[in-house]
């Protein structure tokens, strides 16, 4: 059983959990074991310092780049705890631009509103030198990461994300537990500097995406674990931009959970991860001195992101059978008595009606680096932000607190757009140009042409962002938020 409490905050790269220890014969479940009772809680304080940090990643081929860190651990920083701890962090902004404010979203973690990190809509912006202090005790299990949620194509594009592991979810532990951060960087790789972190004409399309790809900041990653045995591998991508296709060569391995929601093991055989998306992998590790690789295919010519090498004795081998998580806490919607409403991702040259002042809801001036002067993109045919009206708009939706919806996420454009909703963790019931099996997300690409159903039940009430995670889109008006309650 893990009785490890402590709170780690080291660099992704960290190997924890079970260690190296291998369960030989052990019997699989074969369906999720119930929810996990919280243990003992405690209060884990973390204090993140979001600074300018000059950094030599090996991605970055011996040159030294001013990344934005949360803190002076190895890149990025992770917190781990288990679930009913509470969370206690103290933010200190001291990024090095005038003006430049921050705070902190908990990706996927259904925390409190005002713990939500959404500055103007939710808190106050931290600027330079002010602090600001987060509380809360995350309800689910699962891989999430952390992030500012304004100026993000800089602030991500430098690096200041986080990654948070709630524990209670493994039934039996894997022998391995390995975190995967994926993150391309824009770099000007002669003069060693970072190139712009945004375009218009990537924004225009399908953003502007990072030249030097990695995984915990090196360029195909050597990862060891132990050989012949079944790991867990947790592939995260805090890219603002890049859509790839994850695979592995030469491993049997399994989706376990979709950010950060177990689901029945199912075979991996290619998944579409775009920015913010999380997926749990059960991999059966090479045997001692072989090699399988993770691997991007979407591109013309797959690209390798890690290898995943076997090392020490072979553990005799059984058939590949993942262990299944148990299962996850997400109330079930009610689909015979849900709402249905209809959301379209479109384009802003077709109409992108700018909001009206008169509809503002509330007069809050939105600071200078949460607006645009570029609108590309639209939900439901609005664009937020948008330069000549910088206040908060009304509500794509007002949802009556409790009661299931279906959200009908339509992409009329010819771009994939990976849409996200704050506060609530939904379940995908269907996509209509691909099969999928269905699980619960935060976060679902749409592509082209195609509409995907979501259902969840609003029972988290306040101001709940939607927007898509292409964060040049989302900063070009793919943006909204729901009321609920
Ligand atoms: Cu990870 Cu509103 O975003
Ligand atoms: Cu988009």
């Amino acid at each position: 059983m893990l009785t490890r409490r402590q709170l780690i905050l080291g660099g992704a790269g960290f190997t924890a959990g079970a260690g190296l220890m291998t369960l030989g014969g052990r019997r699989l479940f074969p369906a999720p074991a119930a929810a996990a009772e919280a243990g003992s809680a405690r209060n884990v304080a973390v204090h993140l310092v979001a600074a300018e940090r000059q950094t030599a990643l090996p991605c970055f081929a011996g040159h030294s780049l001013p990344l934005w860190t949360y803190s002076e651990a190895a890149w990025p920083p992770t917190i781990r705890i288990d679930r009913g701890d509470r969370l206690d962090v103290v933010l200190d902004n001291r990024l090095p631009r005038d003006g430049e404010h921050t705070s902190i979203h908990w990706h996927g973690v259904r925390v409190p509103n005002d713990q939500d990190g959404v500055p103007y809509l939710v808190q106050p912006p931290v600027a330079p030198g002010e602090s600001f202090r987060y509380s809360f005790a995350p309800p689910d299990t699962g891989t999430f990461f952390f992030h500012s949620h304004c100026n993000s194509s800089e602030q991500l594009g430098r690096g200041l994300v986080g990654i948070l592991i709630v524990d209670g979810d493994a039934v039996e532990p894997y022998a391995a537990d390995q975190t995967l951060v994926l993150h391309d960087w824009l770099m000007d790789t002669d003069a060693g500097t970072f190139r712009g972190f945004k375009t218009k004409r990537g924004a225009d399309r399908a953003g502007t995406y990072g030249n030097i790809r990695s995984a915990n900041g090196v360029s195909d990653a050597e990862i060891r674990l132990p050989a012949s045995s079944d790991c867990r591998v947790r592939l995260i991508n805090v890219d603002p931009t890049r859509i790839m296709e994850v695979a592995v060569v030469g491993a049997d391995a399994a989706i376990i959970a979709v950010d950060g929601n177990p689901l029945p093991p199912v075979p991996l055989d290619g998944w579409l991860l775009g920015p913010a998306m999380r997926l749990d992998l059960a991999l059966r590790a090479p045997k001692e001195g072989g090699e399988a690789a993770l691997v991007d295919r979407r591109q013309d010519e797959p690209v390798r992101l890690a290898r995943f090498v076997g090392v020490g004795s072979s553990a005799p081998a059984k058939s590949f059978d993942p262990r299944p998580l148990r299962a996850g806490r997400i109330p079930e919607p009610d689909l015979a008595a849900a709402e249905r409403l209809s959301f379209t991702f479109g384009r802003a040259d077709s109409g992108g009606a700018p909001i009206a002042v008169s509809d503002v809801a509330s007069g809050l001036p939105i600071g200078p680096i949460c607006t645009a002067s570029d609108h590309f993109w639209t939900i439901n045919g609005r664009s937020w932000p948008d330069s000549g009206h910088a206040v908060i708009p009304p509500p794509l939706a007002t949802l009556q607190r409790g009661r299931s919806y279906v959200f009908e996420l339509q992409n009329t454009t010819d771009f994939l757009h990976p849409v996200h909703i704050h506060g609530h963790t939904f379940k995908v019931l269907r996509a209509d140009r691909r099969s999928q099996p269905i699980h619960y997300a935060d976060t679902v690409l749409v592509t082209p042409e195609e509409t995907v159903e979501i259902a969840f039940v609003a029972d988290n009430p306040g101001r709940w962002m939607m927007h898509c995670h292409v964060i040049e889109h989302q900063e070009t008006g793919m943006m909204g938020y729901l009321q609920v309650g």
